[in-house]
């Protein structure tokens, strides 16, 4: 089988935006996060469509946890919510959902409803990874620590097998919305050759036509992981 290089099969995304299209509209954070889940169930339920084989979300970091007590609340009871509202919708089509990051960590109610979640989809087809309590800098060095207890060499092939990632394709192209420009430690090691697109819409806005129109865009760039 030929592989076809112009077409993606990982795409992530920092989904970046809800509090500013709240304040836009003189609402409260909290519905900013809701209408940032609209945006994530629109996008899985347009994953079908896109041909990819994953699809990474940063829902929480792991520097999440210096906003107010009410607003990781919120978060937290959204990922809650969408858990249990959408699992019988990833089961139905073919999503299998992924959690990257120190989740084990997160409350037991989040930790056993993910868990239940991993096993009830664990036969899907796409992936949608979700990163929760997560951070590039601890990923590595979790994996590095992971790879040094193994007693064998440390090298670049034996961390990466060892970060969350490891079993995912490599990522083509990583998208951050509302038109901030830094990586805020997402998939550090990851991104190392990925793509980058940044744009201005917000996050709550994001459309699926907004990742169609980027995978369009992603099969036009040439890449040469510093070749020439
Ligand atoms: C950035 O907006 C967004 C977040 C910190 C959280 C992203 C979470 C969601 C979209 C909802 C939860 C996801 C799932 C999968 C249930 P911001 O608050 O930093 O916006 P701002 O920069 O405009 O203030």
């Amino acid at each position: 089988m030929v592989l076809d290089q112009s077409r993606a099969r990982h795409v992530a995304i920092i989904m970046d935006g809800n509090g500013r299209w709240a304040k836009k509209r003189a609402l409260p954070r909290a519905v900013g996060h809701q209408r940032g889940v609209e945006a994530v169930r629109r996008l899985v339920r347009a994953l079908e469509g896109t041909g990819l084989e994953c699809l990474t979300l940063y829902a929480f970091s792991s520097e999440n946890w210096k906003r107010p007590d009410e607003e990781v609340d919120d978060l937290m009871n959204l990922m809650r919510k969408f858990i249990k509202s959408d699992l019988p919708e990833f089961i139905a089509n073919d999503v299998k959902l992924k959690i990257i990051g120190d989740w084990q960590s997160l409350a037991p109610d989040i930790v056993a409803m993910l868990e239940d979640a991993l096993a009830q989809t664990a036969n899907g087809k796409q992936t949608l990874a979700v990163a929760l309590n997560y951070g590039g800098q601890h990923e590595i060095a979790r994996a590095a620590a992971k790879a040094a207890a193994g007693g064998g060499e440390v090298s670049i092939d034996t961390i990466a097998a060892h970060l969350d990632t490891a079993d995912l394709p490599p990522l083509d192209l990583l998208i951050r919305t509302s038109g901030e420009i830094r990586l805020s430690n997402f998939l550090l090691w990851q991104a190392a050759y990925a793509e980058m697109l940044f744009v201005d819409t917000l996050w709550p806005d994001f459309e699926p036509a907004h990742l169609l129109q980027a995978l369009d865009d992603f099969a036009r760039r040439e890449r040469r992981y510093g070749g020439r």
